[in-house]
């Protein structure tokens, strides 16, 4: 597809959230916005004021500061600055991501682990669960990942209200939200204060074996009875309801003639991960460009007039 038919290129700034100066600190993290301003404008002062008196007295506080950055528990995301300097010669900044997951989020593990290997340009800020006891929760706490627990429930009252969700997400930054295995409906509020900015995966090829009450193994076991030769993973944008957003990316694996239920599950599991990673490095590099008719697209890196 060639560039000049796409019209509008998705601008991954779109976000900007309501609440930059949070009066209240964030109850888990240190607000590591602020210390990166502080962090770039102290060492631009350090050069400018290399041979002025005041040179010693700035290089005093600016040990002081560091120091004090390292004393906390966010080491590694004032260490992060310096790779967001680093990305920002390359045109852009890193995203801060949240997943959600209401079980084992073994896709979660592997875009952390892709975040913390460096080919996503992003970082996760924040997992919401709808259960707190889930293994993608463990994980996240294990790995120093604020976990925030939504929507609030009977078995889970300390649950957030959509509302108070979407405050905490603007908190944290939020740029780009990534369902992986939430078997919760979003709210309305959450997409419409992130437009474009929620995607899903799902285990089959959407627009076959999607919507209510097709999960988990449920998908499989449909597409077995079905006949269907072939399945996989879909990941779309999401809207107002279950698996009806814009497809943005879609991988093919064999239904094989034995298969169960589970061994398709795993197939296609397998090829899940690859391609959230892929469409995650693609969505915090700002290549995914939206076509005239509202299609969504993946430019490629290699060559910006391919699109798949
Ligand atoms: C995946 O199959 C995904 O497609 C679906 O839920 C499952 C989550 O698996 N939405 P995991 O928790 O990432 O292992």
């Amino acid at each position: 597809m060639e560039a000049q038919s796409l019209l509008s290129v998705f601008c991954s700034n779109s976000v900007i959230p309501s609440i930059q100066n949070p009066k209240e600190p964030l109850p888990l993290t240190l607000p590591y916005f602020s210390s990166s301003l502080c962090v770039q404008s102290l060492k631009w002062a350090s050069i400018k004021t290399h041979h002025c008196h005041a040179h010693q007295h700035l290089t005093s506080q600016i040990v002081r500061f560091k120091k004090k950055l390292h004393c906390t528990s966010s080491v590694e995301k004032v260490d992060g600055i310096t790779s967001d300097r680093e990305d920002l010669k390359n045109g852009f900044r890193r995203k801060n991501l949240a997943v959600f997951v209401s079980g084992g989020g073994s896709n979660f593990r592997s875009i952390h682990q892709a975040t913390l290997g460096g080919s996503v340009h992003g970082d996760i800020v924040a997992l919401v669960t709808n259960k707190h006891g889930c293994g993608g929760a463990e994980y996240a706490r294990d790995n120093g990942i604020p976990v925030i627990l939504f929507p609030k429930t009977k078995d889970e009252h300390e649950g957030l209200s959509s509302n108070d969700l979407v405050t905490a997400l603007r908190r944290y930054n939020v740029d780009f939200i990534l369902l992986a295995g939430y078997l919760k409906l979003i709210p309305i509020e959450l997409v419409r204060a992130y437009p474009r900015s929620i995607l899903n995966i799902h285990p089959s090829l959407l627009p076959a074996f999607g919507g209510k009450g097709y999960y988990g193994m449920k998908v499989h076991k449909a597409v077995i009875a079905s006949g269907a030769r072939y399945s996989g993973p879909t990941i779309h944008f999401v809207d107002e309801q279950y698996d009806t957003g814009r497809i943005l990316a879609q991988r093919v694996v064999p239904v094989l003639a034995n298969d169960t239920a589970e061994e398709l599950a795993a197939r296609v599991l397998c090829e899940e991960h690859r391609l959230y990673v892929e469409v995650a490095v693609a969505l915090c590099e700002g290549r995914i460009i939206w076509r005239e008719d509202g299609v969504p697209l993946i430019q490629s890196k290699e060559n910006p007039n391919e699109f798949s």
